[in-house]
């Protein structure tokens, strides 16, 4: 039988957090081996805040070194940036003309864009779902390993796939399907309580796979907690649970008894929760952090991962397009 078709991609804006690790890149590294996968640097979706250029490379460089050093495996995935593979525009294209003003302006992310960055409302912000779906069509994807916050372009891609296959021919494009194999990962949230952890906002509340020892320490240290529960098993507020779910994923199985038993019975003391969490989590970052250090600077390395990725992605790219011309009806010679 062939294997399923993944896709998912993360955008060039900067360093990158527990949040995509444990949100995205993890799922990546599971999924390695028994399906077939692709996953990108979404480049030309960080066109649409217009970065200085001569950043664009070193943060495109920086995603690939660090989901390698997160346990990618090049070999056995295409890793690839999108703007290598032209089929991606192309498609997107196509989908354009299945896409409407109306429910693009409706878009949960879009509308926080035009709130953030009211001076720069471009047409490429208002598409965007519609370039995320072309990456996920492109290669016929069943799934796509993402956090919480991509649900919504999720169903986009479904709807452009199934007007897509009304319009044109039944069948030609599967429905992709939100893949997860945590619930508690899909939205790490800032250490302070305000939103989730991401590459540009929260900056000093979010822990980043390049942040030193003493950093994660005192970012940890400095996480937002309270007076405690004052009755047994009582619910955890959602920055507590945070700490816990981080906790759950860098520490040992015991540890994290340990302490979900003191919080129960309202015995918890947050600060010796912090000092055990500062040291497993830096514990946890640190082989990654070194290891993507060093890759990074090996550009030759990360130049052939992309080219070797973006051969096996503009494979299966050509063969949707040309069937997808040919459905439009786009076939003169
Ligand atoms: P960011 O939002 O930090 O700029 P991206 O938009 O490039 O990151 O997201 C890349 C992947 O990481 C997506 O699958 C996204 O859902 C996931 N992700 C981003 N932030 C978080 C978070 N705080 N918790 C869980 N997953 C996240
Ligand atoms: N929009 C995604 C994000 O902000 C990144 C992305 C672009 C993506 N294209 C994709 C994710 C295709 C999955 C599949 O996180």
């Amino acid at each position: 039988m062939s294997k399923e078709v993944v896709v998912s991609g993360i955008r060039s804006t900067g360093y990158l957090h527990l949040g995509n690790y444990f949100g995205a890149i993890q799922n990546y590294v599971k999924m390695q081996d028994e399906h077939n996968c692709y996953f990108f640097v979404a480049d030309y979706h960080s066109l649409t805040t217009h970065p200085d250029p001569k950043d664009l490379r070193q943060n495109v460089y920086r995603v690939v070194a660090e989901n390698v050093a997160s346990g990618l495996d090049p070999e056995k995935v295409a890793l690839y940036a999108q703007s290598d593979i032209p089929e991606i525009p192309e498609l997107y294209l196509m989908l354009n003309m299945l896409a409407y003003k109306g429910e693009l302006e409706k878009v949960p992310t879009f509308k926080d864009k035009v709130r953030l960055q009211p001076e720069n409302v471009n047409a490429g912000l208002l598409t965007y779902p519609v370039l995320m779906a072309a990456d996920i069509l492109i290669h016929r994807a069943v799934k796509v390993p993402v956090g919480k916050d991509q649900e919504q372009h999720l169903e986009m891609a479904r709807n452009f796939a199934n007007r897509f296959n009304t319009r044109y021919g039944a069948d030609f494009f599967p429905e992709p399907q939100v893949y997860r194999s945590n619930q508690d990962t899909v939205k790490i949230l800032s250490l302070d309580g305000n939103g989730k952890m991401s590459k540009s906002e929260n900056v000093n509340a979010t822990i980043y796979l390049s942040d030193e020892d003493d950093v994660i320490r005192k970012k940890i240290m400095k996480a937002k907690t309270d007076a405690g529960p004052t009755e047994p098993n009582a619910e955890m507020p959602d920055y507590i649970r945070n700490l816990f779910v981080l906790m759950q994923v860098s520490s040992a199985p015991e540890v994290t008894a340990k302490f979900t038993a003191d919080y129960n019975n309202c015995n918890i003391r947050y600060g010796d929760m912090k000092k055990q969490l500062a040291e497993d989590m830096a514990n946890f970052v640190r082989p990654i952090r070194e290891r993507a250090a060093e890759l990074q600077q090996d550009h030759a390395a990360i130049q052939r991962i992309l080219k070797d990725g973006a051969e096996k992605a503009r494979a299966s790219s050509a063969a949707t397009i040309a069937e997808a011309r040919k459905m439009i009806g786009i076939n003169y010679y």
